[in-house]
Parts: structure tokens; C-alpha cells; sequence
């Protein structure tokens, strides 16, 4: 507990499944979050939970003018950002003969571009700091590639890459980038799901079951921890041994 005390976090995407989970751990731990997401209902009961820790931005992050615009609220009400989870994500899945260029475009622009628009605004404020931490949501996915997911595999691929160049890049900083490579998680939209399917996932996991939001919620605690000072450039798996 505490583990984060006195630190300022931005979750994008924190409005539900992992996002939420991550805004009620990093709560729990004594942080400050601005939760940034496109679903204001969502976000507003969310901060609504916790009024004194939490405050929600309504923010598109595959919108440059609107990360910037959410950054200047975000520092006016918290004055600094110490750690950043680029944790937003969608899927737009079909297989190459039936994904069109337009879903193509809308899984680039939030998952990788989205990456790069928090990462642009908000790592000045860290260097000028001296410190901080940025952690961005991969997917087993992103490392061993998965049917009907160009796009999402693409864009999860492409956030390790942009992870390791990062860590290289801003370390002089005191920044830390690290990756997180969730498994297959029991959100929603897994839930959602055929039992069938759910029972076949679970099949394929060595540990016998899906992952919880709170799995990753935890992963991206210890990496924001001061525990977690000289990780950086890795991807952390977190999948139940699934990818074995
Ligand atoms: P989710 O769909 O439950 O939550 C995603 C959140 O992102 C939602 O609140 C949504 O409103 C928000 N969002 C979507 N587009 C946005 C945008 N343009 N700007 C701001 N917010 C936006 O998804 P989940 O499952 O919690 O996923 C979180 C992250 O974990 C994603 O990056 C996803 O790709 C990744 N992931 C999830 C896995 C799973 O099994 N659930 C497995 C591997 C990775």
C-alpha cells in the first residue's frame, strides 16, 4: 500500500476493463489519476467513486489537438504528471481479405498513434522533472502474431518497438519505458465471448484460467514502482504462461 504515494498518473483508456482496474489499484497505492478516455458515462461515475484522487478528461488520444488540450487540464489540476499508462486500445478484426482500409486506419491511429500523441505531450513535463515513468499496453498478440489481427498485431508490435527506442532515448531523462504484454484478460469483451471459446483460452493457459484486470493492473503498479527503478526497455509478460 502506498506504493505510489504522492505520484501524479495519467490512464488512458482508464475508464473501464484494465483502465479501471489500474485507476482503482493506483488509487488504492496513494496515486493521482487523471483518467483519459472517450467514454465520458464511464469515466464520470468512475471519478465520481473516488472525487479527491481522480479527475476524468474526456480525451480521443488518436487526436494530437486533443492530448494537448488534456494535458494543459491535467497539469493545471495535478501540476505534474509522474507516470503514464498508455494502456487505450481497440480491435477491428477480419482477415486480410475482408479487413478494410478503414479499419486498418482506426486500430493505427488509436493503438499506435495514440501511443505516440501521449508520449509527445506529456514527456516533456517528465524531463523537465527529471523522472518518470511510461508504460504502454502491448499484447501477447503483438509478439507472436494472431488470426484476423493485421492491425491489432501491427500496432501491438509496433508499441514494443516504440518502447525499446524510448527507453534508449529518454533514459538520460530518468524515464523509464517498459512494455506490458497482457494474455488473454476476462474484460468485457473476453467475457462477451462463446463459452466455448472462453474454455479453449483457458484450456491453452499452463495456469488454467483468464487473466483479471487486476492482473495487469498489478503489473503496471510494479513497473510504476520505485521497486521497478532500473526496468526499462523490457516487455512484461503477463499471460499465464500462454505463449509457452
Ligand atoms: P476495454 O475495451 O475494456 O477498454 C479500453 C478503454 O479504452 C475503454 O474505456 C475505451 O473507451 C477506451 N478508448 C478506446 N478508444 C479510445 C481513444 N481513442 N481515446 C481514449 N480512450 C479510448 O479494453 P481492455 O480489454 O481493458 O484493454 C485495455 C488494453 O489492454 C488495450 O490496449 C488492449 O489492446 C490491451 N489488451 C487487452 C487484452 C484483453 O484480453 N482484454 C489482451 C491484450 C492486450
Amino acid at each position: 500500500m502506498n506504493r505510489l504515494a504522492s505520484k501524479v498518473a495519467v490512464i488512458t483508456g482508464g475508464a473501464s476493463g484494465i483502465g479501471r482496474a489500474a485507476v482503482e489499484k493506483f488509487v488504492a497505492e496513494g496515486a493521482r489519476v487523471a483518467i483519459w478516455d472517450v467514454n465520458e458515462q464511464a469515466g464520470q461515475e468512475l471519478e465520481a467513486r473516488f472525487p479527491d484522487q481522480t479527475a476524468f478528461f474526456k480525451v480521443d488520444t488518436s487526436r494530437a489537438d486533443a492530448v494537448e488540450d488534456a494535458t494543459a487540464q491535467t497539469l493545471d489540476k495535478f501540476t505534474t504528471v509522474d507516470i503514464l499508462i498508455n494502456n487505450a486500445g481497440i480491435t477491428r478484426d477480419a482477415t486480410i481479405k475482408k479487413m478494410t482500409h478503414e479499419q486498418w486506419d482506426q486500430v493505427i491511429s488509436i493503438n499506435l498513434t495514440g501511443v505516440f500523441n501521449c508520449v509527445k505531450a506529456i514527456s516533456p513535463v517528465m524531463i523537465a522533472a527529471g523522472s518518470g515513468r511510461i508504460i504502454n499496453t502491448s499484447s501477447v498478440v503483438g509478439v507472436y502474431g494472431n488470426f484476423g489481427q493485421t492491425n491489432y498485431a501491427a500496432t501491438k508490435s509496433g508499441v514494443i518497438g516504440m518502447s525499446k527506442t524510448l527507453a534508449k532515448e529518454l533514459g538520460k531523462h530518468g524515464i523509464t519505458v517498459n512494455a506490458v504484454a497482457p494474455g488473454f484478460i476476462a474484460t468485457d469483451m473476453v467475457r462477451a465471448m462463446p463459452q466455448k471459446v472462453i474454455d479453449m483460452m483457458e484450456g491453452k493457459t499452463p495456469l488454467g484460467r483468464l487473466g483479471e484486470p487486476s492482473d495487469i493492473a498489478n503489473a503496471y503498479t510494479f513497473l510504476a514502482s520505485e521497486e521497478a527503478s532500473f526496468i526499462s526497455g523490457s516487455v512484461l509478460s503477463v499471460d499465464g504462461a500462454v505463449t509457452l
